[in-house]
């Protein structure tokens, strides 16, 4: 079996897997409600919100573009917040339905400075939401969502978060810090398989809802909602990923939400510890931001990190990605999200320390 080390799709436990092979049942029928039901609680308590939490068939990309077209109008302005490839495609998702978007990018490795943030709200007192991303899967690194949060809230903007690649792995507490709209997906930290984006609303949100003009039919938040009082999705879901989440929240919960964030913590420290030692940078330019979810790496000058990739995956069955959008071809990562322990990232580490000396490079 491969050690898929990627951001996702993740692998997901045998018992998920299990729980996929169940039979159809009526998606409109009493069982699917219960199970939709019990979904959609136990995801409001790892998003750590009372708000509602709607389950859409999509991926990560669907749920963005959903939480857009539900709170925007055309010609709204728009404050884009990014620090890599993930970022910048909330901007462009929001620019081609019309939005006013001034984006506020940061260096590739960086995080996004909250005063930076700050300063441009003043700047521009017509701004009405921003888009910030929690875990820039691209570079590897951490937004400070707390301080970003209070500043935008602050300044009484709409606040959506791309919290795809955080929600579930990394401390994300959306009423605490007053995420109007936060998305997330499946394939993620949740150890199920892709196909749901699940996105928390709350008051200040359905507000911005109810005059919002983008065009909007599959993703309409009103119709999931409608649905939902009746344990029902507005369209045919995508089935055997709900059965499977409904497996993987309950293994998350006995493991216990703040043993999940520390596991992450500790399997993202690990994976930093063991690439340094080989003498490897890491893409976050302060480790201090350094994501708990994805490690991104430079190789070592010369080497190309795809044909590194492809070493340990045909010699060690350890799967890697690359790099994305101006990183392509220049870095490569390590996922250590959702179902992941110490000896997949030592089998990883271990893989890579093997193959590094095969390009002319001996680790430290
Ligand atoms: C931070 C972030 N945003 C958005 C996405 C896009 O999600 P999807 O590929 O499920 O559409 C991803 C997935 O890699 C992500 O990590």
């Amino acid at each position: 079996m491969e050690n898929l080390r990627i951001p996702g799709p993740t692998p997901c436990p045998p018992e998920v897997l299990q729980a996929m092979t169940k039979q159809m049942i009526n998606h409109r029928g009493a069982e699917f409600s219960a199970m939709l039901s019990s979904v959609t609680a136990d995801l409001k308590t790892l998003f750590q919100t009372k708000n509602d939490l709607l389950c859409l068939t999509g991926s990560g990309t669907g749920g963005m573009e959903a939480a857009i077209v539900n709170m925007l109008s055309p010609g709204d302005k728009v404050l884009s917040v990014s620090c890599g490839v993930f970022g910048d495609r909330f901007a462009d998702i929001a620019r081609t339905f019309g939005a006013d978007v001034t984006a506020l990018r940061f260096e590739q490795g960086q995080v996004v400075d909250p005063q930076a943030v700050k300063a441009a709200l003043q700047k521009d007192a017509k701004i009405k939401a921003v888009l910030v991303t929690h875990n820039e899967t691209s570079t590897g690194v951490t937004n400070d969502l707390a301080t970003i949060a209070k500043i935008i809230k602050e300044a009484d903007k709409l606040l959506i978060v791309d919290a795809i690649s955080s929600m579930g792995s990394i401390d994300c507490p959306v009423d605490k810090w007053n995420l109007d709209v936060a998305v997330s997906g499946s394939q993620k930290g949740w150890m199920a398989p892709p196909g749901l984006a699940m996105v928390s609303v709350n008051e200040t949100a359905w507000k911005a809802h109810a005059t919002a003009k983008m065009p909007r039919i599959y993703w309409d938040f009103s119709r999931a909602r409608k649905n939902l009082e009746k344990g029902q999705t507005p369209w045919t879901p995508a089935m055997t990923v709900v059965y499977a989440m409904n497996t993987s929240l309950k293994m998350m919960l006995t493991e216990g939400m703040q043993n999940v964030f520390a596991r992450h913590a500790r399997l993202g420290a690990m994976t930093r510890k063991g690439v340094k030692a080989m003498g490897l940078k890491l893409v976050a330019a302060d480790e201090k931001y350094a994501s708990n979810t994805v490690t991104a790496v430079w190789p070592p000058e010369g080497i190309n990190p795809d044909n590194l990739r492809k070493t340990m995956r045909e010699k060690y069955r350890v799967v890697l990605t690359g790099g994305q959008g101006a990183l392509e071809g220049k870095i490569f990562r390590i996922g250590h999200l959702g179902m992941c322990d110490e000896a997949s990232i030592q089998d990883a580490l271990d893989a890579l320390r093997k193959s590094l000396p095969e390009f002319g490079y001996t680790p430290q």
